[in-house]
C-alpha cells in the first residue's frame, strides 16, 4: 500500500502519506488485492459527524481502465453511506473522474475548515491547483 501511494504521491497524483499516518489511519482503507499484492487502495477518512473525505485513491499501472478505481470508490461510498455520512468530498487534479461516481465540483469555500487539515503538510501549498468535489449522499443514487 504504501509503495503504491509513494509512486503516486512522487508523480503529484496523491498525497505522499507517512507510514505511522497509515498505521493510525488503517481502518479508512479499503484495498483491491489480486495474485501480484495490492492492485489499489482507496481511504474514507471522517473529519465530521456527517462529513467524511475519499482520498488516497490508487490503482497499480498495470489494472488501470480496468474498473478498479471506480469499485474503490463505490466502496468507499457505500462505507460512508452504512456510517451515515451525508456528505463526501474529494480533492483532485481528474475532477472527471470523480465526476463519473456523481460527484460535483464545488467551490472550496463551502468546506469546512476541518477539510483543509493536510494542506499544511502538501508541497504546492498555498499554491493549491485541484479541485474540490462533494458527492450528496442523501441523494438515493447507489
Ligand atoms: C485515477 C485512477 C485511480 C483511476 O483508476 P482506474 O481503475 O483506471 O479507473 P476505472 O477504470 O475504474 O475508470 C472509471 C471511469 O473513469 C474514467 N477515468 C479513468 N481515469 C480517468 C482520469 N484520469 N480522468 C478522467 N476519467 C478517468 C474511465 O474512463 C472510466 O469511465 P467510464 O465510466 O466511462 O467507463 C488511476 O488512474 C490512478 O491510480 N491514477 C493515479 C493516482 C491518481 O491520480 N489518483 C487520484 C487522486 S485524487
Amino acid at each position: 500500500m504504501k509503495q503504491l501511494l509513494d509512486a503516486a504521491a512522487a508523480e503529484r497524483q496523491v498525497l505522499s502519506r507517512r507510514l505511522a499516518e497509515m498505521f493510525e489511519n488503517a481502518r479508512d482503507f479499503h484495498v483491491y488485492v489480486d495474485a501480484d499484492g495490492v492492485g489499489g487502495l482507496v481511504a474514507l477518512h471522517i473529519d465530521l459527524i456527517d462529513l467524511a473525505e475519499v482520498r488516497s485513491l490508487v490503482v497499480r499501472h498495470d489494472l488501470r481502465g480496468g474498473g478498479i478505481g471506480r469499485l474503490l470508490v463505490q466502496a468507499a461510498i457505500k462505507e460512508a453511506k452504512h456510517l451515515e455520512m451525508s456528505r463526501v468530498y474529494t480533492f483532485t487534479r481528474i475532477p472527471a473522474f470523480f465526476e463519473r461516481m456523481g460527484f460535483v465540483a464545488v467551490d472550496r469555500a463551502e468546506l469546512p475548515y476541518k477539510a483543509f487539515k493536510d494542506c499544511l503538510q502538501c508541497p504546492l501549498f498555498p499554491g493549491c491547483d485541484e479541485t474540490a468535489l462533494l458527492r450528496d449522499l442523501t441523494d438515493g443514487i447507489s
